[in-house]
């Protein structure tokens, strides 16, 4: 047999992902090192808690000197899973110094800090390999950075958060309303104890930032994502929503116009249900590229989970160890700040709901107003109630942001409207 290279791995953090990472490189490493050349191995692994046990972890390479881990001469590659911003930053900049390529599943801190980040592996020749960071176990981001690096992508829009689309799911396909979508959630380990960041948007939105600097080469943070979350979505709107022929996903949406901005947003959709997208239940994540020559391409899978996670990090570290080998790195090249356009220039179709009274003349008037603003209707249903109301869902074609608020503001004026309902975009059609 011939001789394998040997690569020394140092873990940040021993949890969920971090455990499932050494199990992999455990079970692989032969496999590995049979098809590459490169024998891997986990020398050390930091973690706060020396007490704990970690299953398939050698106690005896556990420490809580992270700062020491990633500065050790002896180790070729850092793999960081502890999470966290600030002080993961230090460490991710200080291993790049030391000139250790990194791999990391960090999505916050990369929305917050990606291009310094590149830049600092760029001067040390090494690689930030963050296949995990995104939809976990989906294998697009070296798919987006190289295989379609020759594509001019043009939107990309994915199911980024496994939590909320097995919620809507449950919502969907069982009628569940939100809280008890939300408890059951919980109950099986999908939702957190406190799930702002999950059912907030805020998660996928982190994910939308790194999406938009990758297509688009231009440095989108997290804080340019426009966010909106899952909190408002009732049971009534699903049926609503099922009715029409369509199903309620949180999309992250990046766009690039025409005019090289670019946007980013993140929101309850309405997507027709024979759009791929529909068709991803559970908590299962999927991301779809559009461009120009490749017209669509869909990446499905598990977007989280300690060994989905961890088969791309144990993929991101074989890449990068092949990189330090060769003495070469892949670099992200300029990254410009972006040119973003604010949520109120973007256009989308909407759905939105009005209860009114049933009386001759409303329809006109109402219709009036999505006119003076320059909004047209593509389709209207209406539903008589008892007591002489009527409820008036409409599906408007591709409208302004701001105009469409401006309507809905002008509806909100009106004597026979008792209520402006549920708004959300419909994309996809
Ligand atoms: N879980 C997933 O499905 C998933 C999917 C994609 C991406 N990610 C990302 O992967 C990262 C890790 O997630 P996780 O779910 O594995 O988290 P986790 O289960 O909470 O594990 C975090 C680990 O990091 C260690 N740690 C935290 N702060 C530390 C510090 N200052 N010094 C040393 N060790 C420290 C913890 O040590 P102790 O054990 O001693 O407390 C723990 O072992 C996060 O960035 C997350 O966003 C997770």
């Amino acid at each position: 047999m011939e001789e394998t290279q040997s690569v020394r791995l140092g873990v940040l953090g021993c949890g969920t992902v971090g455990t499932s990472f050494c199990q992999l490189i455990n079970e692989r490493a032969p496999e590995i090192a049979r098809r590459t050349g490169l024998s891997l191995e986990v020398v050390q692994v930091a973690v706060r808690d020396m007490t704990k046990t970690r299953d398939g972890v050698d106690p005896a390479i556990l420490t809580n000197d992270s700062a020491a881990l990633v500065e050790r001469p002896d180790v070729d590659i850092i793999i960081e899973t502890m999470g966290g911003v600030d002080h993961t930053r230090e460490l991710v900049l200080r291993a790049f110094a030391a000139g250790k390529p990194v791999v990391t599943a960090n999505k916050e801190l990369l929305a917050l800090h990606m291009p310094e980040l590149f830049a600092s592996a760029a001067e040390a020749g090494v690689d930030l390999e963050l296949e995990a960071s995104v939809a976990a176990g989906l294998p697009f981001i070296r798919a987006l950075r190289e295989s379609l690096i020759g594509e001019e992508i043009t939107r990309v829009m994915g199911i980024l958060n496994g939590t909320t689309n097995y919620m809507l799911s449950q919502m969907t396909e069982n009628g569940a309303d939100y809280d008890e979508a939300l408890a059951e959630a919980q109950q099986l380990g999908f939702a957190e104890a406190d799930p702002t960041a999950d059912v907030g948007g805020f998660d996928a939105g982190s994910k939308a930032a790194i999406i938009a600097t990758l297509a688009f080469g231009q440095a989108v943070r997290a804080g340019d994502v426009h966010i909106e979350g899952i909190e408002s979505i009732t049971a009534d709107d699903i049926a609503n929503a099922q009715r029409l022929g369509y199903v309620i996903k949180l999309l992250g949406v990046v766009e690039k116009n025409a005019d090289g901005s670019v946007a980013a947003r993140v929101h309850p959709t309405m997507v027709p249900v024979d759009h791929p997208l529909a068709s991803v239940r559970d908590s299962f994540n999927a991301v779809f590229v559009e461009g120009g020559g490749v017209d669509q391409v869909m990446f499905y899978g598990r977007g989280a989970g300690g060994h989905p996670t961890a088969a791309m990090m144990v993929g991101d570290a074989v890449n990068a160890a092949i990189n330090l080998q060769s003495g070469c790195n892949n670099e992200l090249g300029q990254l410009p700040a972006a040119n973003v356009r604010s949520i109120d220039d973007i256009s989308s179709a909407f759905y939105l709901s009005v209860d009114a009274n049933d009386q001759p003349g409303v329809l006109a008037e109402i219709a009036g107003v999505f006119g003076n603003h320059g909004v047209s209707i593509g389709s209207m249903e209406q539903e008589n109630a008892d007591d002489g109301s009527a409820r008036l869902v409409f599906i408007t074609h591709e409208a302004v942001e701001r105009d469409f608020r401006s309507t809905l503001a002008d509806l909100d004026q009106l004597d026979a409207v008792k209520t402006v309902g549920q708004v959300l975009r419909v994309i996809g059609s």
